[in-house]
């Protein structure tokens, strides 16, 4: 019986046919399995870790309305939005919830002069060059657009995939802001003389590797 088994398996690996198909098989599933792998590299979509201390953007933002460049100081002017030091949270938390122990560890980080360690939640890799500032304030866009409903949010969690792909499709798509722009102003002009629809990021070079990429 195990003979005649055995027989057979050896009459199945002979035949070219079934024997190609199989290899054809298992390089598909190779293949397969590496591009998911792929993919899936450095891709954080739906992170939310937890911080060290319970701050809330629903309650801060959602409920007291603050200001997002209140605490982010650096989102409208520079490269970075920026994590907000110890001392902005004093500004009201000297006066307010005082007894609070998640409150308590802002004073324990002031007294023994340590950062508040926050953990980072989004974190493009070191070869990719990103500028708030130019998305913010040059091309008028909302923080929602590329972070969600952070003012709904107890616990950040970064919303959307960050990925090559998600910029360049975005460039694609967006018209340029051309409000208050003198600059923009006549590129538009000759952009409007030549081409069909309005001027999207992609006609003014954001689909250049250059641009993002040094
Ligand atoms: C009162 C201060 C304060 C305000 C106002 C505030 N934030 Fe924050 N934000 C923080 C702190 C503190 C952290 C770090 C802890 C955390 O992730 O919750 C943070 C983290 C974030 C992060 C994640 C940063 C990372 O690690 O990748 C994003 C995105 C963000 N805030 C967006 C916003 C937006 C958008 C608004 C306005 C709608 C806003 N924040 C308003 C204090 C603030
Ligand atoms: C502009 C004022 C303001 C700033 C700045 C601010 N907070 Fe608050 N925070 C509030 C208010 C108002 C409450 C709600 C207090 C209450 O429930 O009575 C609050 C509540 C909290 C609570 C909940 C405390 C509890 O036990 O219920 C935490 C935690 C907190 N803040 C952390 C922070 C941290 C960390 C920062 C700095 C990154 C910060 N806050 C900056 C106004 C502020
Ligand atoms: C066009 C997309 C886009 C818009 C619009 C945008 N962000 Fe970001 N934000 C990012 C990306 C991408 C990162 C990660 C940057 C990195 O890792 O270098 C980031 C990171 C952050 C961080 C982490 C700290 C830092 O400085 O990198 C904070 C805080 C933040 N954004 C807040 C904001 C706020 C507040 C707004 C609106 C005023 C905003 N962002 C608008 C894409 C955007
Ligand atoms: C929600 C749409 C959106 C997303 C997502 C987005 N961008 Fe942009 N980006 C814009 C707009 C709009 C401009 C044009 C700003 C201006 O008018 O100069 C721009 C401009 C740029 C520029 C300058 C291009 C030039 O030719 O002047 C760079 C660089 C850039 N983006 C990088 C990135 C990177 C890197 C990412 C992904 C991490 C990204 N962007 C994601 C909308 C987006
Ligand atoms: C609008 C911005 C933008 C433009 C334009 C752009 N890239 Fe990227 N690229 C990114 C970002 C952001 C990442 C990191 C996220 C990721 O790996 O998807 C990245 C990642 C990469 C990587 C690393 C891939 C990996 O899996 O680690 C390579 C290689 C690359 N880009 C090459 C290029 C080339 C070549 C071009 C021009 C044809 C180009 N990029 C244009 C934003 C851009």
């Amino acid at each position: 019986m195990a003979d005649r088994f055995k027989a057979n398996l050896q009459g199945l690996a002979a035949n070219k046919t079934i024997r190609s198909a199989v290899i054809w098989m298992f390089i598909l599933l190779a293949t397969k399995a590496s591009l998911d792998g792929l993919y899936g590299i450095g891709v954080h979509q739906g992170y939310a870790p937890e911080q060290p201390i319970a701050f809330s953007h629903k309650l801060h933002v959602g409920e007291y309305e603050i200001n997002c460049a209140y605490c982010h100081t650096g989102v409208y002017k520079g490269k970075q939005a920026g994590i907000p030091s110890a001392n902005i949270c004093m500004n009201c938390h000297n006066a307010i919830k005082r007894e609070s122990p998640e409150i308590q560890k802002i004073y324990t980080a002031l007294e023994n002069d340590q950062p508040i360690e926050w953990i980072r939640v989004h974190n493009l890799p070191d070869l990719a060059y990103f500028n708030h500032a130019q998305h913010t304030n040059v091309g008028g866009l909302d923080c929602t657009n590329c972070h969600g409903e952070i003012s709904n949010m107890e616990v950040v969690q970064q919303a959307k995939s960050l990925t090559m792909g998600w910029c360049i499709d975005c460039h694609r798509e967006t018209n340029v802001n051309g409000k208050d722009n003198a600059y923009y102003d006549q590129l538009m002009d000759a952009h409007t003389k030549t081409a069909a629809g309005p001027m999207k990021v992609e006609d003014i070079g954001g689909l250049e590797c250059a641009r993002c990429h040094y």
